[in-house]
This record gives C-alpha cells, sequence and structure tokens, in this order.
C-alpha cells in the first residue's frame, strides 16, 4: 500500500469502526430517498439478469445487507479490515472481503452492478479516474454502477469522528457535473441523478450509471 493517504484512510476506519456501525446500523430507516436509490439499483440489476453485486466501501455491511433483502446477490469490499470483521459478525450469511478500490480484487466482467456509496469520497481527484476505471473492468456489458458522494467543493482533512475516535482522512466533496464527466470519460453512460439534503450543510447525490 504504498499511497499515504490510503494508509491513513485505513487506520482511521479501524479506529471507528465500531462506533461508525453503531451509528449506522438502523440509519437507512430514516433515508427513503437511499432506499429509492438502492431499491431501482436492485431493479435495473434484475431487468439486466441478475447477478452478483459488488458493494465496494461496505463499511460495517448495512448496504449490502439490504441489497440482499431486496434479493439482489449482493458481497462487500472494504479496505479496513476491521470494519471487514464487523460486517463478517453482523452479517453471517454474506460474503465480505479486504480490498481497496485503488486495486479492485475482483475479475474482469465479473459483477452486474457494482455500488459506491460514500466510499469514492476518500480517492483524492488525481486517482479517480484509474478507480473508475476498475469499476468498469469488472462490471460486464450493461451491468449498473451506483455512486453516492458529498456535493460540494474541496477537501477537509477530518481529524475526528463517529464518537469523537482520532481520525486522519481526507474527505473530497464534489460537483455531480464533475463526476458525471469523469464517469463519461471512463466510458459510462449517466442515466440518473438524485440530489439529498440540498437544505443541509453538506448535502449528497447519487448517480447512477451504465457500462
Ligand atoms: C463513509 S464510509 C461509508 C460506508 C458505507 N458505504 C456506508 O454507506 O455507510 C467509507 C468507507 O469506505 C471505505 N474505503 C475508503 N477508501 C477505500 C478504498 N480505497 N477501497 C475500499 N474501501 C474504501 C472505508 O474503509 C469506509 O468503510
Amino acid at each position: 500500500m504504498p499511497q499515504a493517504w490510503l494508509a491513513d484512510t485505513r487506520a482511521s476506519y479501524d479506529t471507528v469502526a465500531d462506533s461508525y456501525s453503531d451509528l449506522t446500523r438502523d440509519a437507512l430507516a430514516e433515508e427513503p430517498y437511499l432506499r429509492a436509490a438502492l431499491g431501482l439499483f436492485a431493479e435495473l440489476v434484475h431487468v439486466a439478469g441478475g447477478g452478483p453485486v459488488a458493494d465496494v466501501g461496505c463499511g460495517p455491511g448495512h448496504v449490502t445487507a439490504h441489497l440482499h433483502e431486496l434479493g439482489v446477490d449482493a458481497f462487500g469490499i472494504d479496505l479496513s479490515p476491521a470494519m471487514i470483521d464487523l460486517a463478517r459478525r453482523d452479517h453471517p450469511g454474506l460474503r465480505f472481503d479486504v480490498g481497496s478500490m485503488t486495486d479492485l480484487p475482483l475479475a474482469d466482467a465479473s459483477v452486474s452492478g457494482l455500488l459506491a456509496f460514500w466510499s469514492l469520497i476518500h480517492i483524492p481527484d488525481e486517482a479517480v479516474p484509474a478507480v473508475l476505471g476498475h469499476f468498469r473492468r469488472v462490471l460486464r456489458p450493461g451491468g449498473t454502477l451506483l455512486l453516492g458522494f458529498h456535493v460540494g467543493d474541496g477537501s477537509e482533512l477530518k481529524t475526528q469522528g463517529y464518537g469523537g475516535r482520532p481520525m486522519k482522512v481526507l474527505v473530497h466533496r464534489r460537483r455531480p457535473g464533475q463526476v458525471a464527466a469523469w464517469l463519461g470519460e471512463a466510458g459510462f453512460a449517466v442515466e440518473a441523478q438524485l440530489l439529498l439534503g440540498l437544505d443541509q450543510p453538506l448535502p449528497g447525490a447519487v448517480l447512477f450509471g451504465v457500462r
């Protein structure tokens, strides 16, 4: 793992894994728009014939498990071994593996859908095209990509979070147009976007792309 930012991100999420899991375990119940986006994602995967779906940067696996409840053959990958331990503990019937989206440990054209929910936010701009290249490489033709991210400009060094635990992780906010442009350059057709929390200090966006 040569990049310092990647090592810092992994150590940070190892440190907060317990508290992040406690804070997010039931979070989707309060997020009707995210549940709708996940429902649409599940439907698109089904309509395209089903197949495995990777939740990349899955954290403690609550979104992976939600997709599974929607009938999706979902599995999770995360940089943080502590997150993966928790995901395996809380969702013993599902598959979770340690891995980085910067060197995605999946075979070419092996998944029908790929989700990256608020995990690309830790990838610096210069590394995003290569990560999107991995996403395209592992998706089957016609496969759906779902990205969720913080909307805005600039980056913040987060030094604590999730119960006040110490972190050292860069959080990159992005304009949906910038992310859509990167997706286009990576070979995705951007089919839809949903803007979230427009009245909140840190809005979000969800983009649907098709390989
Ligand atoms: C803000 S959390 C989001 C977790 C989950 N997707 C959710 O929606 O709650 C960011 C997650 O991305 C993971 N992550 C960060 N960089 C990653 C990378 N290069 N590859 C895989 N996972 C990564 C972190 O370990 C962490 O679990």
